[in-house]
């Protein structure tokens, strides 16, 4: 039986030496397959003497589990060997570490704007919006701002070429809403609004809020009164919270409020009872009702809340900033 002796030993150098799956293959039919060298060499036992008969058997078998364990060896080095192929066409070094996964949070303007309308839906006003392209007649006349009005200048207006304005402020969605809404109205309308402004307390963009109640009796102790319970319930404490005497074209009388905070008082928001003029406007009678309104800035009672300093961090959509806000 020298012949399987040659036979088995250039099987495994063969196995040793394949290329791909499809020639491992082929080995192993020839070796193992249904008239492969092995498996007639296993049916030629019956030929032999009884005494030789378990000598031979014994050394067949060991040649068989010796080509099967050499083929399942071979077949794993070359899929290890096509991944690394694979890898090495595409770029990816599988061997650096995974990247951290990151885990996205709510970016610090939103997260006030949202604490910002639960407390006043708890309070039962409704959130509306407006458009952030509005005509003139609602960003200025309406609000009792005509043309050639100091007023106007303060805006740092952004006109479109067909006479529109990006809204200075959220106050047209007050006349938008008295048009729309007999009284009473209760109301806050959150949104983006544009001046061409760009320093540490101003960007070209940035959100306000405005408030708006009209009802029968509306007074300034109202007015006072949510104003107050608002910041306190915003900031979570009792912070101090004064009124000055103050000027807008559409309120009579109007006032600021600054609150107290760690570095002195800081101006929050513009507010006033609405003129009568302004009511009219909007077919609201005055003699039968009144209103307050109020307006701020959500982008700024954010940096107050989490005391940053520079407003235009917050549009800079840097991770740094960011996480620290999660
Ligand atoms: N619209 C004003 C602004 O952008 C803010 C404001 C002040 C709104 C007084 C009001 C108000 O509703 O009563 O500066």
């Amino acid at each position: 039986m020298g012949s399987l002796n040659d036979t088995f030993d250039s099987t495994l150098r063969s196995v040793q030496s394949a290329q791909t799956e499809r020639e491992l293959e082929d080995i192993r039919v020839q070796a193992l397959g249904r008239k492969g060298s092995i498996t007639l060499a296993l049916r030629g036992l019956k030929d032999l003497s009884p005494e030789q008969r378990p000598v031979e058997g014994e050394k067949i078998n060991r040649f068989k589990k010796s080509i099967e364990a050499a083929l399942e060896q071979r077949r794993n080095e070359l899929e290890a060997g096509i991944g690394e192929q694979r890898a090495a066409l595409d770029g990816i070094d599988i061997s650096l570490p995974s990247r951290a996964r990151y885990k996205g949070s709510l970016h610090p303007v939103t997260q006030a704007l949202t604490r910002i309308e639960d407390i006043f839906l708890n309070a039962g006003y409704d959130v509306v919006h407006g458009p952030e392209i509005e005509d003139e007649y609602h960003n200025f006349e309406a609000l009792n701002i005509p043309a050639g009005h100091p007023a106007r200048d303060m805006h740092d207006t952004f006109y479109l070429k067909d006479g529109q304005v990006l809204r200075t402020h959220t106050s047209p969605v007050q006349i938008r809403t008295m048009e729309n809404r007999e009284p009473p109205i209760h109301i806050i309308c959150p949104g983006r609004v544009y001046r061409c402004d760009y320093d540490r307390t101003h960007t070209p963009m940035f959100h306000q809020v405005e408030g708006l109640v009209v009802d029968r009796g509306v007074s300034f102790a109202h007015l006072k009164h949510t104003v107050i319970e608002f910041i306190h319930t915003f900031f979570e404490e009792s912070v101090e919270v004064r009124f000055r005497p103050s000027y807008f074209p559409f309120t009579e009388p109007s006032a600021e409020v600054d609150v107290k905070g760690a570095h002195g008082w800081s101006e929050v928001m513009g507010c006033g009872m609405v003129h009568p003029r302004v009511l009219s406007m909007s077919n609201v009678d005055p003699e039968e009702f009144s209103g307050f309104a109020f307006g701020f800035g959500a982008d700024r009672l954010a940096m107050l809340k989490f005391g940053i300093r520079d407003l235009r961090l917050m549009f800079e959509n840097d991770l740094r900033f960011l996480n620290q806000f999660r």
